[in-house]
């Protein structure tokens, strides 16, 4: 078997690959699939991985008429079918790999059908996170997909793709149209490891060699991240600026100090931190205490640590303070 660069093999076959694809089994997983998507709003936002000619498009757009979708595929003449196909709808194609392309943001849902089973389980759980990092709260990837049957024909298939590239002298940095399906343990385990829950099987069929499933898994409700990228910064004074989070009488800080700041009295608030980045000086009454990337500070409240931050000419550093809101 000669291998062919991803690209060029779905570019080459854009004319041929609808009949392949449908009028068989294939047109009950997207079925199955578009019933799976049950959103409350007029205009979900999508994101389709692989979406190649966007057959799995076809029964949501009825279901979701002004549905929001974006496309990845690295195949550009199948999206100019996909365009051509959907020409009053609200869609954004983005041609290249779904490892390199940003996501982008707050998805309603998720979804990837026949694509990414040509990629090993590093691969996978990289756009897994992606995936993850891209969904609102509490919403759905669905992922309709072959799979290999045991774990020794997925290892065949990864071992079977290095042996043709070798053979070959392909390079390693391109994808080869070459199917390396995981199983369906696998697949569900890589789900976990990125973050996803409720993680369900809801259609597995199987030949002698071959499966065929629709995994969904959701993305939590709840989140302890201290999602500090998307807080604004307050900027009370002359080179100070923070981003706080804050839980009952528990305070987390990012602070920046920066050439400029003046602590005008003393501060006797206890604090526990970690420098970030950067450098500083604390003045203890009079006596002064350098700081710098990786230190870490317990200054206990009251009058005998009584201190004022100092900033150093062309001087700036980053916290992160642990602190007790009194
Ligand atoms: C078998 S087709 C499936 C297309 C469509 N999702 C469907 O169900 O009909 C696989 C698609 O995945 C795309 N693809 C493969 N690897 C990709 C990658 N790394 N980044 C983006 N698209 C990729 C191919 O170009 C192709 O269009």
């Amino acid at each position: 078997m000669s291998l062919e660069k991803m690209d060029d093999y779905f570019n080459s076959r854009v004319e041929i690959y609808e009949n392949d694809m449908i009028g068989n089994r294939l047109d009950e997983l997207y079925e199955r699939i578009a019933n799976l998507v049950d959103i409350d709003s007029t205009s979900p936002k999508l994101l389709d991985l692989g979406c190649g000619t966007g057959l799995e498009l076809e029964r949501l757009f009825t279901k979701y008429p002004d549905m929001n979708v974006t496309g990845i595929d690295l195949s550009s003449e199948m999206l100019n079918k996909l365009k051509n196909k959907y020409k009053d709808k609200n869609i954004n194609l983005i041609c290249g790999s779904y490892f390199d392309i940003n996501f982008g943001s707050d998805y309603d849902v998720v979804l990837s059908t026949y694509s990414l089973h040509h990629f090993n389980e590093t691969e996978k759980l990289l756009i897994y996170k992606k995936v993850y990092d891209s969904m609102k709260s509490g919403r759905l990837y669905i992922e309709g997909d072959k799979n290999a049957k045991t774990e020794e024909l997925q290892q065949f298939h990864l071992s079977e793709l290095e042996r043709l590239k070798k053979e070959q002298n392909v390079s390693d940095g391109s994808f080869y149209h070459y199917d390396t399906p995981l199983t369906v343990e696998n697949q569900i385990k890589l789900l976990k490891l990125a973050g996803f829950t409720n993680i369900k099987i809801m259609r597995h069929v199987e030949n002698e060699t071959i499966g065929e499933s629709i995994i969904i898994a959701r993305k939590p409700n709840y989140s302890y991240l201290v999602d500090f990228d998307n807080m604004d910064w307050s900027e009370p004074a002359t080179g100070l600026k923070f981003k706080a989070f804050a839980n009952g009488s528990q305070q987390i800080r990012l602070v920046e100090f920066s050439e400029g700041f003046v602590e005008s009295d003393w501060c006797k608030k206890g604090h526990a931190g970690y420098v970030l980045d950067g450098e500083f000086a604390n003045d203890y009454n009079g006596v002064l205490e350098r700081y710098k990337k990786g230190d870490v500070i317990f200054i206990p409240k009251g009058e005998q640590s009584k201190h004022k931050a100092i900033l150093g000419k062309g001087e700036k550093v980053t916290l992160l303070l642990f602190e007790i809101i009194e």
